[in-house]
């Protein structure tokens, strides 16, 4: 009886285990460092502009774990307030980890944002993870499923939008039948490396699990084209988004556009005097209104969208300047700047952090005049 009572409760146990980021470094160290630099292992606990909205917008209901701590083993309660993050709890610091993303089967339409539904595990069996390698190598932690509906969903159920509870969209960065492959594509690319330490197929290349983004410098300058022509007095400068989501994806961002002219070495004119935000038609960003129609900083308290300056998925815009002084042998710069958290956002939460304190060049390009 005593016998029994042990396999039973070892059999729960095994089955009912999580398995850690950590874990997966024994077989797949390259992806797991990868991962590790990536946004996705990012917390309520080392994410400090998330962690002070979320605190911001609640201090008792953490109802943005459904995406930000998918796997914890409490979602529901950290979600109806009845449990707080916990930084001792893995399932709460392993963020977007390993084993959520290559455990969802498929996801869900729901009012306010998809929902990631998980392939269920059988108890006592190795856990199945979803992948798109053919002829995998077996291995004592996990089977491997090859599942076509797998790459087309995994982005999706997080990315694709999110309302509040005032119906107000605050992001929506994929359409509802867009597949993930397009995400995969430029945020996961083919890298050096085998996919697993004792590779015996002798796979020379993985998918990267990096994730790079708007974080990363050299990343970053791929995602538009600038384009300056001048003709007369006017400048004109195209915009391209090359991405498959706005420009903007992120309400806490802005991003604007600053050209300079420049002659003997100094600069004569440029498109705003001190504050980016005077020339509003290359100020791209987001802003909310309250019930009362007032300017509102924290998306969930909002009512509606007061500003949206935005360029779609693959859209093209020209802005042009007119009267301009222009000599042969001026150069003309054109420089796409990006905030991670506006200024207005630093007047409701106090960031330590040095990134939220300056802006960062996205892309810059320049143009001589010769005529
Ligand atoms: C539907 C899924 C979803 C929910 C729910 C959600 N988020 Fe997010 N959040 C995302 C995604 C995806 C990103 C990354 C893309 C982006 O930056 O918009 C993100 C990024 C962020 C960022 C930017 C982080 C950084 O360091 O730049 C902040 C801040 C944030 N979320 C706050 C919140 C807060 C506060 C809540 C809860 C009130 C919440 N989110 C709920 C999906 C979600
Ligand atoms: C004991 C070693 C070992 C551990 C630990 C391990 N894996 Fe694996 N994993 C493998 C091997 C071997 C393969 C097959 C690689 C191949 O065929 O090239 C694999 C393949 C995969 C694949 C690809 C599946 C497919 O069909 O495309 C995924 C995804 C994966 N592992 C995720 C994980 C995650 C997540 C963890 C941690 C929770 C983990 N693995 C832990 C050994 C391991
Ligand atoms: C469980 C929800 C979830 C899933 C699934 C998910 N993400 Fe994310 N992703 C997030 C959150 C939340 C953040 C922001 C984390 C933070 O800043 O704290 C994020 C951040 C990012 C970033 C921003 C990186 C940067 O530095 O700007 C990129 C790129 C990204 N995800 C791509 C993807 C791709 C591609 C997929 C599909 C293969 C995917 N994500 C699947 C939730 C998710
Ligand atoms: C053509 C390449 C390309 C495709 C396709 C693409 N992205 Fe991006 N994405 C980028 C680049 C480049 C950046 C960084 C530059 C920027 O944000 O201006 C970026 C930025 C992001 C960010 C960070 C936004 C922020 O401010 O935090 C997220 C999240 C993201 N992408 C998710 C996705 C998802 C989800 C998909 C699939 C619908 C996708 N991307 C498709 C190139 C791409
Ligand atoms: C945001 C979701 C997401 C997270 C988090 C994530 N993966 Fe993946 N992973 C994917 C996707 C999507 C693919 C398949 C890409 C493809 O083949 O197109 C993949 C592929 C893999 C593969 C197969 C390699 C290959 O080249 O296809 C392995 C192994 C793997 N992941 C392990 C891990 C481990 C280990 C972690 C954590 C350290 C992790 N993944 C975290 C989404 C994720």
């Amino acid at each position: 009886m005593r016998f029994l009572l042990i396999t039973l409760f070892l059999t729960v146990v095994v089955s009912a285990k999580y398995l850690s980021n950590e874990s997966c470094k024994e077989c797949h160290e390259d992806i797991y460092h990868e991962y590790q630099s990536s946004m996705h292992s990012k917390s309520y606990f080392n994410d400090e502009l998330h962690r002070k909205i979320a605190n911001k917008v609640s201090d008792k209901r953490y109802e943005c774990a459904s995406c930000h701590m998918p796997m914890a083993d409490n979602l529901k309660d950290l979600i109806d307030g009845k449990a707080k993050p916990d930084k001792n709890n893995i399932t709460h610091t392993d963020a977007i980890s390993c084993y959520f993303c290559h455990t969802i089967a498929y996801v869900k339409k729901a009012h306010k944002h998809f929902v990631n539904i998980k392939a269920k595990q059988i108890e006592g069996f190795k856990p199945s993870f979803y992948g798109t390698l053919k002829d995998v190598d077996h291995n004592d932690k996990h089977e491997s499923l090859k599942n076509p509906i797998y790459t087309k969903n995994v982005c999706k159920g997080c990315h694709a939008y999110k309302k509040n509870d005032y119906n107000t969209t605050i992001f929506r960065a994929m359409k509802d039948d867009d597949s993930s492959e397009s995400c995969i594509k430029c945020h996961m690319p083919k890298v050096k490396g085998g996919v697993e330490n004792f590779d015996k197929k002798s796979r020379f290349f993985h998918k990267s699990h990096r994730f790079l983004g708007i974080h990363d410098a050299k990343f970053r300058q791929s995602g538009v084209d600038i384009n300056i022509s001048v003709k007369d007095h006017d400048i004109k400068v195209r915009l391209h988004n090359k991405m498959a989501h706005p420009l903007i994806v992120q309400p806490a961002r802005v991003k604007y556009l600053e050209l300079i002219l420049i002659r003997d070495k100094k600069v004569i004119w440029r498109n705003f005097k001190i504050d980016p935000k005077e020339d509003q038609k290359i100020f791209f960003e987001y802003k909310f209104y309250d019930k009362n129609h007032n300017s509102i900083i924290i998306p969930s308290q909002a009512y509606g969208i007061k500003r949206a300056n935005n360029l779609n998925a693959h859209e093209s815009k020209d802005f042009i300047y007119h009267g301009i002084d222009l000599k042969k042998g001026d150069t003309v710069i054109a420089t796409l700047y990006v905030r991670f958290a506006k200024r207005d956002c630093q007047k409701v939460v106090k960031l330590k952090d040095d990134i939220f304190k300056r802006s960062y060049i996205i892309k810059s390009v320049k143009k001589v005049i010769k005529r």
